[in-house]
């Protein structure tokens, strides 16, 4: 696979001082490497892409498979230190990002599944490390681009190449690393208030029946300020910021 890596590090770095892009043939997962790396004391901005991941995660601790051939996805993390007063938001501006630069169709489940029609084509995995007293912030992102099949997979995938026939994955990756990094940047500077209506407008759960991994019902009610989302119940609207709660709708 041919990579756009120089025309994305020309795009990034002017933005990003000491930032480069890495590209991997394989490698176990692309977050795991970031996180073993800034643990390891080696903090500067980097864009890692791995062609094939051998172990990928997901969140709550559940896998990330990439189909199977190369080039079925893409696979890459982001990685940065970062300075936020309040993380919550992050995953959902990082959401947004993503969604808008790859199709007006695609919508986001809280906090950060892209989704089309209700199926996933794309998660985000944030991860943060201490390093002295910097935080070196995980992004990793997984973008399903071919076809592939439902099997084993918690819910039903959608693919790219339904909407944009033809792209493959250097070429969605193009699409999506600058305005990544400018939305990471942007949401250091400024939180998650600038991202806010831009989430309404894809929230997938809006107006729907939810129910909490924790069994409580309600109706989910789009989001505050800082990206917790509302959810009204029999007891009252209560407010979900932690992204270990699952979300599923009901209708
Ligand atoms: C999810 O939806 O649960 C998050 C999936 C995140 C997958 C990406 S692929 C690149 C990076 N490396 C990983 O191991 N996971 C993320």
């Amino acid at each position: 696979m041919r990579w756009p890596a120089e025309a994305i590090w020309e795009a990034v770095a002017p933005t990003l001082p000491g930032f480069t892009v890495e590209l991997l043939p394989q490698i176990d997962s692309t977050n795991t490497e970031l996180m073993r790396r800034a643990r390891a004391g080696q903090c500067e901005p980097v864009l890692l892409v791995a062609e094939e991941q051998t172990a990928g995660r997901g969140r709550l601790g559940r896998q990330w498979s990439s189909g199977t051939s190369v080039g079925d996805s893409l696979t890459f993390s982001l990685g940065l230190p970062l300075q936020v007063a309040d993380w919550s938001g992050l995953s959902l501006a990082v959401g947004v990002s993503v969604a808008s630069s790859l199709h007006p169709a695609l919508q986001l489940k809280w906090p950060n599944d892209v989704c089309l029609h209700g199926r996933k084509l794309a998660g985000i995995l944030i991860e943060t490390a201490s390093v002295g007293a910097t935080r070196f912030a995980v992004i990793g992102v997984g973008v399903n681009i071919a076809p592939r099949d439902a099997l084993g997979l918690a819910t039903a995938p959608a693919w790219l190449q339904e909407l944009l026939p033809g792209i493959d994955a250097p070429q969605t990756l193009l699409r999506l690393a600058a305005p990544l990094v400018q939305a990471v940047l942007q949401f250091e500077a400024q939180g998650f208030a600038p991202f806010m209506d831009a989430f309404q407008a894809r929230d997938a759960l809006a107006g729907r029946g939810v129910t909490l991994s924790d069994g409580t019902a309600g109706e989910a009610r789009g989001v505050d300020g800082s990206g917790a989302l509302l959810v009204h119940t029999s007891a009252g609207l209560k407010k979900i910021s932690s992204s270990e709660v699952s979300v599923r709708p009901t209708n």
